[in-house]
């Protein structure tokens, strides 16, 4: 077929039909530009098509915000599917000339892929092609990714044809042994700053604090804002102990108006020292006090927040080899099973689907993953092999028989592209196959499992996949799924399913299950860096208790270079004064009173968001502001349709 031809026709059917009249006018002209089009007069069609993008929110039009993001996607659909090259300059030279978004995103999300810099217009130009502008990809992206177009209503589809009805033996928990525990280290969030810098600037109005390119245009600068804080240079940890560098005067530049001292701030990412020194505190912990982990858990994010501008292929790879790294030389022969989260891939955030074409790009990240996983014994050969052709997911049977499995979250992530097509079919990805094969097999066995992600289902995720994953967890719980766990909050938090639609009556009859998400290591943003162990029952693998510790940071700033001081903060089992058996583990139920007491009183809603931060000086004030007023619907939604339906109801009731 002729490209013009070709080209009409597409355009007629993704484009002037659904908008109910031929709103290209000059579609004809645009259709022998591109045919005649070779790489001498790209320029002109990039040209064309920026006009053509622009006249679609013409006044003159009259299209709502919604529909003209969506005929933007049915425009770049024709052009990618004939020329994907020319969608980054399009929409990229259409983002900056408009100023439909800052010029620094404009760049980040449309320019084509470079290893230098995170950008994402070749993703967006994959997506484009296999998706359907018009549909439900197309509303949920403009709302996801461009806020133009509400949410659409989720897909009605289920899984449950992929499962065996539930026996009545599996309707029941298992009741844990009197006090025959095991410990199990659970790891966050470590976001390593390869380029922190000491003496930048902590407190930055633009870009990432502590980095060279960090900016402060809002302060007074001239005073600086912390004269007693003292800063070593160089100091670092050399097996267990630190090595504290040279006394530097932090406060010779001007323009600085809080310099970084050497363990890090609460606006910056983590130095690498920092996260020696938590792993220290884990390993002088362990011998200190007689207790070993049989096997440990990270729940993802190793690469920094920087700007994508300025996050490389190269830093990415470094940042999540760096972490491994430290994390196996402190732990030695501990196990860590782990995930990957939304910052450990490149582009940021994105995955693509296997075999549909574009999942070879990210081919190198799970390969480089499960080499390493398995050099450092963490992952025996079948279980590497399968997390490299699986999104780095697997599933590991631990000694002791309980069955760990492994999901990488950037397949319901929001920002992925390629999460973007085909929105409305359950599982492009097929992830969730693997779980419910891997649920269904240990349920036959009556074994029982974990599974671990990074992103839990009611922020940042796709309103389907979780709506599925929670159909999942209901139909696998309580008796085969005992713990779910996830990251990427940074916060100290755990959320409730409750059964019945759309989980609203959120009774004590109505609880399912319930997940841990773990507080972080780095400090960003505004929150004491911080790890937790849990007490696990040796017959269930249900969690009797979870003990955190963290270290006060704002202590490191003034104390001569000296070791972060890491302290016992709290555990699960006695923090919140609930009066709950002390046989039974602490499961959906303990959490339920958990959240219904935040819910009744400002003073345990205050002790939540305590732990939430680790007691860092930015906690809110529940009693006097409203930073808290979401807290019950974070804790008691499992989706994001669940916590979206929660929010309305909490400002309707103003
Ligand atoms: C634009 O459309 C809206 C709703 O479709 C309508 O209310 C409004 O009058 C229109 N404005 C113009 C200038 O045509
Ligand atoms: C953004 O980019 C456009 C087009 O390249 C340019 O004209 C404009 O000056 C830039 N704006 C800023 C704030 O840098
Ligand atoms: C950071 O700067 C802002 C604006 O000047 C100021 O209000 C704030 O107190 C500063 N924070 C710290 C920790 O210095
Ligand atoms: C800035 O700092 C100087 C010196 O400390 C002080 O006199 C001045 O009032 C400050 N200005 C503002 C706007 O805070
Ligand atoms: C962190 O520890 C690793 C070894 O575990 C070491 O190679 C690295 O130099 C240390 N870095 C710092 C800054 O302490
Ligand atoms: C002082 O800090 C600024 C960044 O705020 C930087 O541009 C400048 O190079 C620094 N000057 C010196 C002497 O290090
Ligand atoms: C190791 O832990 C013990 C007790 O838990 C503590 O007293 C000691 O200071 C710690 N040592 C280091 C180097 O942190
Ligand atoms: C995409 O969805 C269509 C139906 O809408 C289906 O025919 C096709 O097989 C799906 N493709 C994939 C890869 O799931
Ligand atoms: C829990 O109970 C103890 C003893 O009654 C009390 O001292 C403590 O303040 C309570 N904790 C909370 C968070 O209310
Ligand atoms: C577990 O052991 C502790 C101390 O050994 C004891 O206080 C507690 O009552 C025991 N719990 C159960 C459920 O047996
Ligand atoms: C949690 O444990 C308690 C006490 O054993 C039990 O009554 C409750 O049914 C359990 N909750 C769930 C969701 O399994
Ligand atoms: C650190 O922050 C906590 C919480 O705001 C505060 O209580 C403590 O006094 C601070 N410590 C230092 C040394 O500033």
């Amino acid at each position: 077929m002729h490209l013009k031809l070709l080209y009409c026709t597409v355009l007629s059917l993704i484009y002037g039909l659904a908008l109910g009249s031929p709103a290209i006018s000059d579609s004809s002209a645009l259709a022998d530009l591109l045919e005649s089009s070779d790489k001498f007069n790209d320029h002109s069609v990039v040209q064309a098509f920026v006009e053509e993008l622009k006249a679609i929110s013409h006044s003159s039009r009259n299209i709502s915000k919604c529909d003209q993001c969506v005929a933007r996607l049915a425009v770049g659909k024709s052009l990618a599917l004939l020329r994907p090259d020319l969608v980054p300059p399009v929409f990229t030279q259409w983002c900056t000339e408009t100023q439909y978004m800052s010029n620094s995103t404009c760049l980040s999300t449309f320019s084509r892929n470079t290893v230098k810099s995170s950008y994402t217009g070749t993703n967006f130009a994959d997506m484009l092609t296999l998706m359907d502008p018009f549909g439900y990809d197309g509303q949920l992206y403009c709302c996801y990714k461009e806020s133009a177009c509400s949410k659409p209503k989720t897909p009605d589809v289920s899984l449950s044809h992929k499962w065996p009805a539930k026996q009545t033996k599996h309707k029941v928990a298992p009741v844990p042994s009197a006090n025959d525990t095991f410990n199990v280290l659970h790891l966050s969030d470590f976001h390593i700053e390869l380029d922190y810098t000491i003496g930048a600037e902590a407190n930055c109005s633009a870009s990432m604090c502590c980095t060279p390119h960090s900016k402060n245009t809002f302060a007074n600068l001239t005073s600086h804002s912390h004269k007693d804080w003292n800063s070593y240079y160089d100091s670092h940890y050399e097996g267990n102990s630190l090595v504290k560098g040279s006394l530097i005067d932090v406060f010779k530049n001007d323009s600085i108006w809080s310099p970084a001292t050497t363990f890090g701030h609460y606006e910056c990412d983590a130095p690498e020292i920092l996260i020696n020194s938590s792993l220290d505190s884990i390993a002088n912990f362990s011998s200190t006090n007689n207790i070993d982990f049989e096997f440990a858990i990270f729940t993802g994010d190793a690469v920094d927040h920087d700007e994508l501008s300025l996050t490389s292929y190269e830093v990415t790879v470094n940042s999540e080899e760096a972490v491994f790294r430290d994390i196996k030389n402190k732990l030695g022969d501990v196990p860590v099973y782990s995930v990957l989260g939304n910052h450990d891939t490149f582009p940021y955030g994105e995955l693509g689907q296997e075999n549909h074409g574009f999942s070879n790009y990210f081919a190198w990240n799970a390969e480089l993953m499960a080499d390493l996983w398995e050099d450092y014994g963490w992952l025996g050969s079948d279980e590497s092999q399968y997390a490299r052709k699986h999104y780095t997911g697997f599933s590991v049977e631990t000694s002791m028989g309980l069955k760990v499995i492994s999901l990488n979250s950037n397949v319901w992530y929001k920002k992925n592209h390629y999460a973007y097509w085909n929105a409305s079919q359950p599982d492009t990805f097929g992830q969730l196959d693997f779980l419910i094969d891997e649920l269904v097999e240990s349920e036959s066995k009556d074994q029982r499992v974990w599974i671990i992600a990074h992103i839990p289902f009611s922020a940042d995720a796709l309103p389907l996949p979780a709506k599925l994953f929670a159909e999942v967890i209901e139909r696998f719980s309580p008796y085969t799924i005992a713990n779910i766990f996830f990251g990427h909050t940074h916060l100290d938090q755990f959320e409730i399913l409750y059964s019945g639609p759309g989980g609203d009556a959120k009774t004590i009859e109505n609880v399912v299950a319930s997940s841990w998400i773990s507080q972080a290591v780095t400090p960003w943003v505004e929150n004491n860096p911080s790890w937790r162990y849990y007490s696990v029952d040796k017959k269930t693998f249900s969690i009797m208790n979870a003990y955190n510790y963290y270290t006060k940071l704002n202590e490191t700033f003034t104390n001569n270079g000296s070791a972060p001081v890491w302290e016992f903060e709290y555990s699960s089992r006695e923090g919140y004064n609930v009066t709950w058996p002390e046989s039974a583990p602490l499961n959906a139920t303990y959490w339920h009173k958990v959240a219904s007491m935040v819910n009744e009183s400002v003073e345990y809603n205050q002790v939540y968001e305590n732990y939430a931060k680790r007691f860092s000086p930015y906690v809110p004030d529940c009693a006097s502001t409203d930073d808290c007023a979401l807290d019950y619907c974070y804790l008691t939604s499992f989706t994001v349709d669940q916590y979206d339906s929660c929010v309305e109801n909490v400002k309707n009731n103003k």
